[in-house]
C-alpha cells in the first residue's frame, strides 16, 4: 500500500459493486484505503492484538474485510479468513486449531434475496473457542444482535476513536503472512501457511503476467475472499500491482442472470476472472441475459477453480470475450499460493480446455503410481511440482508432519497436487480432476471424509461413502451411499436429517445431492472402500467394474447397482 502512495494515491484501489444494484457502489482510493487500513490496524493493537497473533475474518465481501485483511499484515498478525457460507461448527473448528485471539465479522451478509445473520453464527462458534477475546462487528444489514458487553465491539465506534498513522511492522520473510483452512482426502481441513514475502511475490507476479496487466485497466475477479482465490486475486495480488480491484457483494443471480455483465459495462472491466460453474449457469440461463450489454471494455478473460468443458470455455470465448479476449485458464490451488500453470494472455497459444503452459520457474512433471517420473509427449499421469517456488505452502499450522505426509511423502523429492493431468502433443498440460478423494463442487473442494462424519452423526447410520459424481453446472455433485441401522425408516425423513447435518458440520455447499441407501458396500479383505466402483455407480455407469476379485463379498456391488431406485435427489 504504503509504495503506491508517492504515485498513484488518488487512484481508485478498490471499487466495490453492493448486493444491491440500486445502491452505490464505493469507489476507494490507495490513499483511502491507506488511512483506513492505519486506522484499523491502530484498532487491532489497542486490543493487544501482536505480531503473530492469529485473527479470525468472518465476514461478507464489503470492503472491511479488505480493510481487515491488510491491517492484519500491516501489524503481523495473521490472518485466518473463514468462507462465510461455512457453518457454526466448521468456524468453531477453524477457529480452535489455530487460536484465534479475535474475531471479526458483521451483523449480517446480503446474498441476493437472501440475508444471513453471520453475527448468531459467530456468537454459536465461539461459546466453545477459549482463545478469543473479543469480537468486532461490522454493522452491515442492521439486523437485531445480540452483543456481549466487553467482548463484543462495533467496528464503526472502534474506526471513530482510531487515528491515522501506523508504521507497518517489521518482519521476516519467512515469517507467516495468513493461514487458510482448506479440505483434503482425509481428516479434519488444515490450515495452509503462506509466508510473508514468497507469498507476495507469487502473486504479484501471477498477477500481472498471466492477465499481462497493464496500468489502467480495471479488473475483477468474482471470488469470494474466503476462498485463495479471492486473496490472491482479489486482494494481493491487484493491490501489489497497484491496479484497479473490483469487489463484489452479490450473487450472478441477482437481480437477474445478467447481473455480471451489467457490473462489466458499469465499471468498464478489462480483466475478468471467474469460475467454470458459475460460466456454465450463465449459459444455461440462454443469452436474453447477455445480449443487452456492450461488454466492450473486456480485454483478457480467465477461469480457475476446476476444469472447464470445451462447450462452456466456447460459449465464455463467443459471447462474452466477442472472440477478441484471450482465455486464461489457471490452474492451481491453496497451497501454490498463486497460478502455476496458465496461460499468460495474448502470448501463449490457446488451447480450449487446456491450463497450456507451466508460468516460467515452475516445474510441473508427471509421475505414475510406482512413482516413476513419465516423460515425453500425449502422457497422462499424477501431477507433481519438481522445484519450490516463491509462493508456495510453508507448513500445515501446528502440524508440520500432516505437510509432509500429505505433500511431499507420496512422491519423494517432489510436491504432489492431487491432480491427474495430460501432457499433449505440443507439451501442452490439460488437468483432468483430482485423483484422491476431494470432490470439486462449482470450484470448491470437499473432503469427503469431512462429509462421511457428518452423516455418520446420525444416530440411524451404520456407515456411509461418499463420492463425486459429474454434474452439469457444478462440474460435481455429491453422492453419499449411506447404510441404516434398520430398514422401516422414512427414507425422505432421514434424507432430510442428513441434510441438516452436513449443514450444521460444515455448511450448505456440502449437503449430498443425491442419498442413496444401501445394504453394504464394496470393500476389500481389509475393509477399504473401494471407491472407484461407487464412483461409477453414481455416475450410471454400472457395467464393468474392472477387477472385482480384491472385494470381499462381490455380490454387494449387484445389490446397490439393484437398489438405485432408492436414490433420493436435493
Ligand atoms: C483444486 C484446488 C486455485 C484456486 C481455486 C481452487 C482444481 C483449480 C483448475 C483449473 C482444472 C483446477 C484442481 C486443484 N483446479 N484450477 N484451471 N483446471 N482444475 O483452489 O480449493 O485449493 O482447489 O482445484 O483440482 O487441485 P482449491
Amino acid at each position: 500500500m504504503d509504495r503506491h502512495l508517492k504515485t498513484s494515491s488518488e487512484k481508485t484501489a478498490l471499487i466495490w459493486e453492493p448486493n444491491n444494484p440500486n445502491e452505490e457502489p464505493k469507489h476507494i482510493s490507495y490513499k483511502e484505503l491507506h488511512r483506513n487500513v492505519c486506522r484499523f490496524s491502530n484498532v487491532l493493537k489497542s486490543l493487544g492484538v501482536k505480531k503473530g497473533d492469529r485473527v479470525c475474518l468472518y465476514m461478507p465481501m464489503i470492503p472491511e474485510l479488505t480493510v481487515a485483511v491488510l491491517s492484519c499484515a500491516r501489524i503481523g498478525a495473521i490472518h485466518s479468513v473463514v468462507f462465510a457460507g461455512f457453518s457454526a461448527q466448521a468456524l468453531q473448528d477453524r477457529i480452535n486449531d489455530s487460536e484465534c485471539k479475535l474475531i471479526i465479522t458483521a451483523d449480517g451478509s446480503f446474498r441476493g434475496e437472501k440475508v444471513l445473520n453471520l453475527k448468531s453464527i459467530v456468537d454459536e462458534a465461539i461459546q466453545y473457542c477459549g482463545s478469543i477475546e473479543h469480537c468486532i462487528m461490522v454493522e452491515r444489514t442492521k439486523a437485531e444482535v445480540n452483543l456481549v458487553p466487553d467482548r463484543d465491539l462495533l467496528w464503526c465506534e472502534l474506526m471513530n476513536e482510531s487515528n491515522d498513522y501506523c508504521d507497518a511492522t517489521e518482519m521476516e520473510s519467512e515469517e507467516t503472512l495468513f493461514i487458510l483452512y482448506t479440505s483434503g482426502s482425509t481428516g479434519k481441513p488444515k490450515g495452509v501457511v503462506h509466508s510473508i514475502a514468497g507469498y507476495m511475490v507469487g502473486a504479484e507476479y501471477s498477477f500481472r503476467n498471466v492477465f499481462q496487466y497493464q496500468e489502467g485497466d480495471v479488473y475483477w475477479c468474482t471470488a469470494d475472499i474466503g476462498w485463495i482465490t479471492g486473496h490472491s486475486y482479489v486482494i494481493y495480488g491487484p493491490l501489489l500491482s497497484g491496479a484497479t480491484t473490483v469487489m463484489f457483494e452479490g450473487v450472478p443471480s441477482h437481480p437477474d442472470y445478467g447481473r455480471f455483465w451489467e457490473i462489466v459495462d458499469k465499471h468498464k472491466v478489462n480483466i475478468f476472472y471467474t469460475a467454470p460453474t458459475a460460466i456454465r449457469a450463465l449459459e444455461a440461463q440462454g443469452l436474453d441475459f447477455v445480449t443487452p450489454y456492450k461488454l466492450d471494455s473486456l480485454k483478457v478473460l480467465g477461469t480457475v477453480g476446476e476444469p472447464i468443458n470445451e462447450e462452456a470455455w466456447q460459449w465464455y470465448h463467443t459471447h462474452i470475450g466477442k472472440e477478441k479476449c484471450p482465455i486464461v485458464d489457471t490452474w492451481w490451488q491453496t497451497e501454490t499460493g498463486g497460478m502455476m500453470i496458465a496461460p499468460l494472455a495474448g502470448i501463449t497459444k490457446l488451447k480450449p480446455t487446456y491450463a497450456t503452459l507451466p508460468l516460467p520457474g515452475v516445474q510441473p512433471c508427471l509421475v505414475d503410481d510406482k512413482g516413476n517420473e513419465i516423460q515425453g509427449l500425449n502422457v497422462e499421469g499424477n501431477l507433481c511440482i519438481k522445484y519450490p517456488w516463491p509462493s508456495m505452502i510453508r507448513t500445515t499450522y501446528g502440524d508440520h508432519n500432516r505437510c509432509k505426509e500429505v505433500y511431499f511423502s507420496a512422491y519423494p523429492g517432489k510436491y504432489f497436487t492431487g491432480d491427474g493431468c495430460k501432457r499433449d502433443a505440443d507439451g501442452f498440460y490439460r488437468i483432468t480432476g483430482r485423483v484422491d478423494d476431494v470432490i470439486n463442487v462449482s470450484g470448491h473442494r470437499i473432503g469427503t471424509a469431512e462429509v462421511e462424519d457428518a452423516i455418520n452423526q446420525h444416530q440411524e447410520v451404520v456407515e456411509s461413502a461418499v463420492v463425486g459424481f459429474p454434474h452439469s453446472i457444478k462440474g460435481q455433485g455429491i453422492y453419499a451411499f449411506v447404510i441404516l441401522s434398520k430398514i422401516e425408516f422414512n427414507p425422505n425423513e432421514i434424507c432430510s436429517q442428513i441434510n441438516e447435518l452436513v449443514k450444521k458440520h460444515i455448511g450448505p455447499i456440502a449437503r449430498p445431492e443425491k442419498i442413496q441407501f444401501v445394504s453394504g458396500l464394496p470393500k476389500t479383505r481389509s475393509g477399504k472402500i473401494i471407491r472407484r466402483i461407487l464412483r461409477k455407480i453414481a455416475s450410471g455407469e454400472i457395467n464393468n467394474f474392472g477387477d472385482t476379485s480384491t472385494l470381499l463379498d462381490p455380490e454387494v456391488v449387484d445389490l446397490i447397482v439393484d437398489s438405485r431406485n432408492l436414490t433420493i435427489s436435493k
